[in-house]
């Protein structure tokens, strides 16, 4: 027999059914608690509330196991290949040949951006921040794409998704020259997913950029490491904003501005800051732990925590092995990673970390790669989009092919009661 749950208020007993997942999670569907009881629940943040069914990707964050689409984000390590990923995530089975072939020629032939876009980066101010950019260069594509607006279809989203993931390293390149001063580079047909992309950031008109094999590698595995991770903010805040019907581009804009935080995809700039704090000498390692230990500071250890992962996040890890190798590979000392690994060490064995169950996240070793790519730091949350753009976009779609609700959570009200406007002249 199927669980139940068992709920008392007062005198009356309820029971709600509960719900198990493929890998055994279980939740109690409360979907019509307040019609039967008038109450709601009260869960700030969101940790206990399950807001959607979905098959994209699972987590187990007492085991640090994150699969997509069932498969172990460790096997894609060995060959990585991001656009293999993100048709994964996005249409739920790894692509065939004839399927890879045909998305990576919609990548190839939709990457150029309309030159009345290009326009609107002379509008922003040199030093703009990327990511502002990243989302109002996003929005604006529901103008120049309006027959992309309505997607009726499975083709015709296919046809939206595969423009977005080829134009957003557009985008993200132009932001990055338009900040430089440099002439935008246009991407080249003959150049794969990653490699176009370093090729638009870093070639000069007259100079092509020379692209190491093991940074294309290093760049693919970090934005397969991205590509999506369940309900996290920004894609939770991609599902709100398309749950009212808004179109893929402007949802996907909005999970932007959402990855902008620093809680959020904004940590790995963060991270930077902060080893380079410590390497620059104005804090030591056991200085820095002090301070994130000290609620009066507002300082927190950068890189380190998560909502889901108690154990290990096996992205940080994947990481951490990624940037000990490509720097070896590419002859680079670069002292923050050795920054980085002592604050590991001595946060591992503080009882302050250890009972919070506080590890290194998906963002404490990215910059370290990312630096040694020749990324500069206020791009870093620009590629961390790049990289989850795919799993945005196969939420938006999971949500839209099963015609959920307006998302609209409730809340317990806590204000003044009965009170009465007064006109100006009465106000004290
Ligand atoms: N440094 C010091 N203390 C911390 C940290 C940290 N990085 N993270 C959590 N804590 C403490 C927190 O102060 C609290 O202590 P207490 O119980 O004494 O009040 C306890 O640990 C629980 O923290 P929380 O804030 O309730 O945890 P949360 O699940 O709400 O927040 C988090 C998760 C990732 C926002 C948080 O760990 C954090 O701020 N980490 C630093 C920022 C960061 O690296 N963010 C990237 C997250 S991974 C990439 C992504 O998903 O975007």
């Amino acid at each position: 027999m199927t669980d139940r749950a068992h709920l008392s208020l007062g005198d009356a007993q309820y029971e709600f059914p509960v719900v198990e997942g493929s890998e055994g999670e279980r939740a109690i569907d409360i979907r019509d608690l307040r019609q039967r009881t008038g109450h709601i629940t009260l869960d700030p943040g969101y940790a206990n509330t399950g807001s959607c069914e979905s098959a994209i990707t699972f987590i187990d964050g007492e085991r640090g196991v994150l699969h997509y689409r069932g498969i172990p984000i460790e096997q894609f390590a060995a060959e990585p290949n991001f656009v293999e990923v993100a048709w994964l995530l996005i249409f739920g089975a790894l692509p065939t040949a004839e399927e890879y072939a045909a998305f990576a020629a919609d990548l190839t032939r939709h990457a150029n951006l309309d030159e009345g876009m290009k326009h609107h980066f002379e509008g922003f101010p040199r030093a703009a921040p990327p990511m502002a950019i990243l989302s109002a260069m996003i929005n604006a594509l529901s103008c120049f794409h309006p027959e992309l607006i309505e997607l009726e279809d499975a083709e015709r989203f296919r046809m939206a998704a595969a423009r977005l993931i080829s134009k957003i390293r557009t985008i993200a390149a132009y932001a990055y020259r338009h900040s430089r001063g440099q002439p935008y580079i246009y991407p080249d047909p003959r150049l794969r997913y990653v490699p176009n992309f370093l090729h638009m950031m870093f070639a000069q008109p007259y100079v092509e950029y020379d692209c190491d094999e093991s940074i294309v590698r290093a760049l693919n595995l970090v934005l397969i490491l991205h590509a999506d991770h369940e309900q996290n903010c920004s894609t939770s805040t991609v599902r709100m904003v398309g749950s009212s019907g808004a179109n893929l581009f402007a949802s996907c804009a909005a999970g932007v501005c959402a990855l902008w935080g620093p809680l959020h995809g904004g940590a790995n700039v963060e991270v930077l800051d902060m080893l380079e704090r410590i390497h620059g000498g104005q804090l030591t390692v056991e200085e820095y732990v002090r301070l994130a230990k000290d609620k009066d500071s507002k300082v927190r250890l950068m890189g380190f925590g998560h909502r889901v992962y108690k154990n290990f996040d096996p992205r940080a890890k994947l990481l951490g092995e990624v940037a000990e190798e490509l720097l070896a590979k590419l002859g680079v000392k670069d002292p923050l990673l050795d920054v980085a690994r002592r604050l590991e060490e001595i946060a591992l064995s503080d009882p302050y970390f250890v009972e919070r169950k506080l590890y290194p996240n998906v963002d404490f070793y990215s910059g370290v790669i990312l630096r040694a790519i020749g990324i500069p730091t206020n791009m870093f949350t620009v590629i961390f989009a790049i990289g989850r753009l795919p799993g945005w976009i196969a939420h938006w779609w999971e949500q839209r092919s099963e015609g959920s609700r307006i998302a609209r959570p409730r809340q317990v009200y806590v204000g003044n009661t009965g009170t009465d406007y007064l006109p100006m002249e009465r106000r004290s």
